[in-house]
């Protein structure tokens, strides 16, 4: 007999998953439950707008929905418009990967103050998420400061102090290209709290920044003499050594009287973020005793901080969920509750991991959930309910639900967004749009 699975968010874990299982032969049916119209997750509402390549990978994964049996859902949010329990009264798998969307917190004072933004907030506002509030930059904008040493940070400094001019045929959303283009932004400071060596930015994002036309890059010598423990890292880690060897590079570069300057502050910690009523500056204090050639800034002075110290998972209402780690607590993507894995019920991709990992990284996570999936099927007992009951349920909810062509026909609108621009298709950032767009299906 074969089964029918469930799959919540049609993110890159949840689309390699869907490919899994249908590649398997044991499903008649898998539906994709996808909050949002549109699929792809942080694919397309994460990764960097300025990085077309890499946001073509939705190609391969959409690759799932070639298969008769798999069905796409958009627009519907489990846990507000479907139920958890619905769905397992309806399939014999369930599999959630919904990922992350908040922001972790630094839990310092100033951090709620207009125009300090966690990086989930920026990102998904550049990006076009429909669900993001529409942001302004300070008018009075000269000088930015984002915390944390990863790929996130790194996008955020570049999108910011890169020549706007070069962000017009990229998927941004047009009011987002206009504020990048008024802003009067000329230097990103980029805070990290431990080395170079120990820095998460992986290769070639860092060569990157070297590359931006019209921009500046400001490393301190001093922040690159190596203990004796980064030495080893060093070492034993290729991209420890390219990333100490790349701002090495930097450090010897005489200055450039560019536009725009992006500085590296290595060892400095945020204590507070400063201002009555917006930001104007954020303080920072040393983690490690190394004398310095130069005072080091306590006040870095800002008018806009966005912390890209890793998203944050939220709870899906009717799961467990481990608040610490803001994630689905599994084992080997079976969910666990109070008593023991539920069965049916599986968790893959971030929501499952953690916050870490490359879009290509969620690919073996969903082969290993997928292979506990498999192995599991001949003991699942079989559902009360079916997945066209599921489907009756939506209607009569009367959810506005797209379907996967509905999504290539949003997909074409988006694409003639672009034309005129020369450039990539441009997403389009509000629900009435899509809405509207799909409203003129035949
Ligand atoms: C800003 C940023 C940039 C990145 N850039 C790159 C990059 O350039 N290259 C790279 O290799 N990796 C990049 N990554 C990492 C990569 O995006 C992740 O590894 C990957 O997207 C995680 O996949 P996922 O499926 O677990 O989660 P997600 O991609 O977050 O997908 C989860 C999906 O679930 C949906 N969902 C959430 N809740 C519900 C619900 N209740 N009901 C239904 N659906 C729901 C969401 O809308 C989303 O579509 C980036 C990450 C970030 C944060
Ligand atoms: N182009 C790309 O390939 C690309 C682009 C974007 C994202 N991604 C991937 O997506 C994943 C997530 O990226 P990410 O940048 O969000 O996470 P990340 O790689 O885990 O980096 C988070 C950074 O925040 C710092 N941090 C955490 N808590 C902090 C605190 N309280 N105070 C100060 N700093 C703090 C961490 O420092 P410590 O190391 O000291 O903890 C680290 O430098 C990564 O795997 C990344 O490679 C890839």
């Amino acid at each position: 007999m074969k089964r029918t699975a469930a799959i919540v968010g049609a993110g890159p874990a949840g689309l390699y998953l869907l490919a899994n299982l249908l590649e398997a032969d044991a499903f008649r049916r898998v539906d994709v439950f996808e909050a949002v119209p549109a699929p792809f997750g942080l694919v397309r509402y994460g990764v960097a707008p300025d990085h077309p390549k890499t946001r073509t990978i939705s190609k391969v994964l959409a690759a799932g929905f070639d298969y008769a049996d798999a069905h796409y859902f958009g627009n519907v949010t489990v846990g507000q418009d479907i139920s958890v329990a619905d769905l397992r009264r309806c399939y014999d798998v369930v599999v959630f990967s919904t990922g992350m969307r908040g922001d972790r917190e630094l839990g310092i004072a100033g951090e709620d103050l207009p125009f300090s933004f966690g990086a989930s907030e920026l990102v998904a506002w550049y990006t076009g998420h429909p669900d993001a509030p529409k942001i302004t930059l300070p008018d009075d904008l000269r000088s930015a400061v984002v915390i944390g040493a990863g790929n996130v940070a790194l996008d955020v400094a570049r999108l910011l102090a890169r020549d706007p001019d070069e962000l017009v045929g990229t998927s941004m959303p047009r009011p987002v290209v206009d504020a990048f283009k008024a802003s009067t932004l000329t230097d990103v400071h980029l805070v990290a709290r431990r080395g170079p060596a120990q820095a998460k930015f992986t290769s070639p994002e860092l060569r990157e920044i070297g590359k931006l036309d019209g921009v500046d890059v400001v490393v301190e010598p001093d922040d690159l003499v190596l203990s004796p423990d980064d030495q080893a890292e060093v070492e034993n880690r290729r991209q420890a050594k390219t990333t100490v060897t790349v701002l090495g590079e930097w450090a010897e570069r005489s200055p450039n009287p560019a536009a725009r300057r992006i500085h590296f502050h290595f060892w400095r910690r945020p204590v507070r973020i400063l201002g009555d009523t917006a930001v104007n500056g954020v303080q920072v204090e040393p983690t490690r005793a190394v004398p310095r050639a130069s005072a080091p800034d306590t006040i870095l002075p800002a008018q806009m901080v966005v912390r890209a110290i890793g998203y944050r998972g939220t709870a899906v209402p009717g799961l467990p969920f481990d608040d610490g780690s803001g994630t689905i607590p599994s084992a080997d993507g079976r969910v666990v509750g109070d008593d023991g894995p539920l069965p049916g019920m599986y968790v893959t991709g971030w929501l499952r991991r953690g916050p870490t990992g490359v879009i290509g990284t969620n690919r073996p996570d969903a082969g290993e959930v997928a292979a506990s999936i498999l192995g599991d099927l001949p003991e699942l007992p079989v559902p009360d309910g079916s997945p066209e009951e599921l489907t009756a349920l939506l209607d009569q909810r009367n959810t506005q639900l797209l379907t996967w062509d509905d999504w290539h026909r949003l997909e074409a609108y988006e694409a003639e967004l672009g034309r005129p621009h020369g450039g990539d298709p441009i997403v389009v950032d509000d629900l009435e749009t899509v809405l509207r767009v799909i409203a003129q299906r035949t």
